[in-house]
C-alpha cells in the first residue's frame, strides 16, 4: 500500500554490474550479540527515543512515520545533537529496492558572504562562526520531517508527535554521559544564553529534566504544520531572537528554506551494493573512494586491525580525504567531478604510490594544504520497519549544544553549522583544520558535511544500515563497521563495538582509540614512518547500525561508547 504513494526518484546507475563482483573471502554470518528483532528495529542515541520509534511501528506506522517521531524525540532526550534548530540527511531504501535521499542540511542566510567571519585585516574573528547567534545557519530539521512525512508517511503528524510531547512534558533522566557533557558546556551556554537559561545550571545524574517549552513548540508545529516554523508566528520569534542576539537569520531566510531530494551515491564493493549520502555531504563519495581503493588488495586476508590492515586503510583514507577536501562542496554551487573521482583507473593510480614498506607522506599526496572539518557532535539513527523499508539518518546542530544559543521561550538550541564552511580557505578552524575554496561561504549555500547515513544491499536484498557522529571520523567509522561485518564476520554489535582508528590526510597522523590497540602495533607503524596518536580521540564515532541476518531477522548494533540503545520486535 505504501508503494502507491511513492513518487519516483532518480538514482545513480551503478557503474559495475553485479555479475563478476567478488565476495568477501571470510564472509559468513556471525551469531548475533546485539538485540535481535524479527520485524522492526530502531537504534539511536537513547533508549527512550528508540522505544518511541518502535511504538510507532508497533501501531502500524512505517519507517518514515517512525523517523518523524525519532527525530523530534532526539530533540527532547538528546539536546547535545538533536534539535528543531539543526539539520541532517536521510538515506532510505523501500521494500521494493527503490532508494533515495533527503537533504535537510542548514543553509547560509541571505546576508552571508565569503568573508563574513574575517576582520578588516582578513583574519578569522575568533569564535564568530562557532558560538552564539552569528554562527547559526537556517535550520532544516522541521522541513526535513515534513518533506519525508508528506511523501511517505501514513499516520497523522499529531499522532506521531503525541508521545514525543508527552516525553517532553514528563522529562528525560540525565545519564552519566549526559551530565558530563552538560557540565563541559555549561560555562559557554551561560555566556551565550545567559546564566538563567535552562541548560546553564548544574545537572546531576539521575535527575529528570522536563522540557515544557519544547512540548509547547511541538504542539504549535502539530497545529500550524511546517509553516508555523518557517512562515508563522514561530518563524517571527526565531528571526527576532537570533537577530536580537546579533545573528543573521531573517524571517525571509526561514520562509525561503526548502529541503532537497537528492540522488544517493551508489556503488559496488565486491558483492555489496552501497547506498550513501551524496553532496553536500562528503560521506558517500569518500567511503566509495576508500572502499574501491582497498578492494583490489582484498583487505579481509589481513588480520583485523593488524599492521597491514591499518596501513592499507590509512593509505586509502589519506588519498580519499585529500580529494574530498579539494573537490567537494554544495552541488548547487560547485561542480563536483564525481565520475572522475571514482573512475577505477584514477583510483588505481592514486594507490600506485602505496607500499607496505613505508608510509606515504601527506605532503606528497593531493592538492596542497586544503582541508575541511566538521565537529564530532552529531547523532545517527537507523530504522527498519515490518514492511521491509529502511532508513538511515544522521543529524546535527554541529558543536555540542550547537551554537550554545538556547531559546528559553521555544525550548531548543540553535546550530553553529556556519563553522562547517571554510571561514577562510587555508586557515584552520576550531578543530585545527583548514578549509577549501569549494566550501567557501555564499548566501543560501549549504556547508560541506561528513555525515554518512549508509545502507548496504547484498544479493539485491537489504543487508545493513549504518551511520555515526564524529565529524570527519564518521566516514572512517562507517567504513570500518562495514568491513568488520563483511570482511571479518563480526556480529553487528561486535562490529560497532570494535576499536577504531582514523586518518584524514592532514594532519598526517593516525588516531587510535585509547582502548583496543597493542603498543607493538603502534611501534611497528612508527618504524614504517607513520605518526600515531592514541590520546587525542578516546572515542572515534558512535555507530548505530542494523544487520539483516540470514533468516531475515534484524540485529541491532548500539554503540557501547554512549547511551545508545536498540529497540526491536
Ligand atoms: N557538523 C558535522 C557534519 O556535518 O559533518
Amino acid at each position: 500500500m505504501l508503494l502507491h504513494r511513492i513518487k519516483s526518484v532518480v538514482v545513480f546507475s551503478c557503474l559495475v554490474t553485479l555479475l563478476g563482483c567478488q565476495t568477501a573471502p571470510n564472509f559468513h554470518t556471525a551469531e548475533p550479540t546485539g538485540l535481535v528483532g524479527h520485524q522492526a528495529m530502531v537504534v539511536s542515541a537513547r533508549q527512550e527515543v528508540s522505544d518511541i520509534g518502535l511504538q510507532v511501528m508497533a501501531e502500524g506506522g512505517n519507517v518514515f512515520d517512525a523517523m518523524v517521531a525519532v527525530e523530534m524525540a532526539l530533540a527532547v532526550a538528546y539536546p547535545f545533537a538533536g534539535s528543531m534548530g539543526g539539520g541532517g540527511f536521510a538515506v532510505y531504501r523501500l521494500a521494493d529496492g527503490e532508494t533515495g535521499a533527503l537533504d535537510f542540511r542548514e543553509k547560509a542566510p541571505a546576508a552571508a558572504h565569503r568573508d563574513m567571519y574575517l576582520d578588516e585585516e582578513g583574519n578569522v574573528i575568533p569564535g564568530m562562526s562557532r558560538e552564539g547567534a552569528t554562527a547559526v545557519g537556517v535550520p532544516g530539521t522541521i522541513a526535513g520531517i515534513f518533506a519525508m512525512h508528506e511523501r511517505f508517511g501514513t499516520k497523522p503528524m499529531a499522532e506521531l508527535l503525541q508521545p514525543v510531547i508527552e516525553l517532553a512534558e514528563k522529562g528525560v533522566v540525565v545519564t552519566e554521559y549526559q551530565q558530563g557533557r552538560l557540565a563541559s558546556a555549561r560555562e559557554k551556554i551561560a555566556a551565550v544564553s545567559g546564566s538563567g537559561s535552562k541548560f546553564a545550571r548544574e545537572f546531576s545524574v539521575g535527575e529528570v529534566v522536563p522540557r515544557p517549552a519544547l512540548a509547547e513548540s511541538l504542539r504549535r508545529i502539530v497545529a500550524g504544520g511546517r509553516d508555523e516554523f518557517y512562515k508563522g508566528e514561530m518563524a517571527k520569534q526565531i528571526a527576532e531572537f537570533i537577530q536580537a542576539k546579533g545573528g543573521f537569520v531573517t524571517a525571509e531566510d526561514l520562509a525561503n528554506y526548502q529541503a532537497a531530494w537528492r540522488s544517493p551515491i551508489q556503488f559496488h564493493y565486491k558483492d555489496l551494493n552501497i547506498i550513501s549520502m551524496s553532496p553536500p555531504s562528503s560521506g558517500g563519495i569518500t567511503v566509495q573512494q576508500i572502499l574501491q581503493m582497498v578492494e583490489p588488495f582484498d583487505v579481509g586476508q589481513y588480520e583485523h586491525n593488524s599492521l597491514p590492515m591499518v596501513q592499507l586503510l590509512t593509505e586509502a583514507e589519506r588519498r580519499a580525504f585529500a580529494d574530498r577536501n579539494h573537490f567537494l562542496g554544495d552541488p548547487d554551487y560547485v561542480d563536483i567531478p564525481y565520475a572522475e573521482m571514482t573512475a577505477p583507473d584514477y583510483l588505481a593510480e592514486r594507490m600506485a604510490s602505496f607500499s607496505f614498506e613505508a608510509a606515504t607522506k601527506s605532503s606528497e599526496v593531493g592538492h596542497g594544504d586544503l582541508q575541511t572539518a566538521e565537529s564530532s557532535e552529531t547523532t545517527h539513527y537507523s530504522i527498519v520497519d515490518p514492511y521491509g523499508n529502511a532508513l538511515a539518518a544522521t543529524i546535527t546542530i554541529n558543536g555540542a549544544y550547537g551554537s550554545k544559543l538556547f531559546s528559553d521561550e521555544l525550548g531548543f538550541f540553535f546550530n553553529n553549522e556556519m563553522d562547517d564552511f571554510s571561514a577562510k580557505p587555508g586557515v584552520p578552524n576550531m578543530f585545527g583544520l583548514t578549509g577549501s575554496e569549494a566550501n567557501s561561504i555564499a548566501p543560501g549555500k549549504r556547508m560541506l558535511s561528513s555525515m554518512t547515513p549508509t545502507i548496504a544491499e547484498r544479493d539485491g536484498k537489504l543487508f545493513m544500515l549504518v551511520g555515526a557522529p564524529g565529524g570527519s571520523t564518521i566516514i572512517t567509522s562507517v567504513l570500518q563497521t562495514i568491513l568488520n561485518v563483511y570482511e571479518y564476520g563480526y556480529s553487528m554489535q561486535d562490529a560497532v563495538n570494535a576499536p577504531r582508528f582514523h586518518h584524514q590526510w592532514l594532519p598526517d597522523v593516525i588516531l587510535f582509540e585509547t582502548e583496543g590497540f597493542e603498543a607493538s602495533l603502534l611501534e611497528a607503524l612508527q618504524a614504517k614512518g607513520y605518526t600515531v596518536n592514541q590520546g587525542r580521540s578516546p572515542v572515534i564515532g558512535k555507530v548505530d547500525a542494523i544487520l539483516v541476518l540470514e533468516d531475515g531477522s534484524l540485529e541491532g548494533g548500539a554503540d557501547k561508547r554512549g547511551d545508545d540503545a536498540a529497540a526491536g520486535f
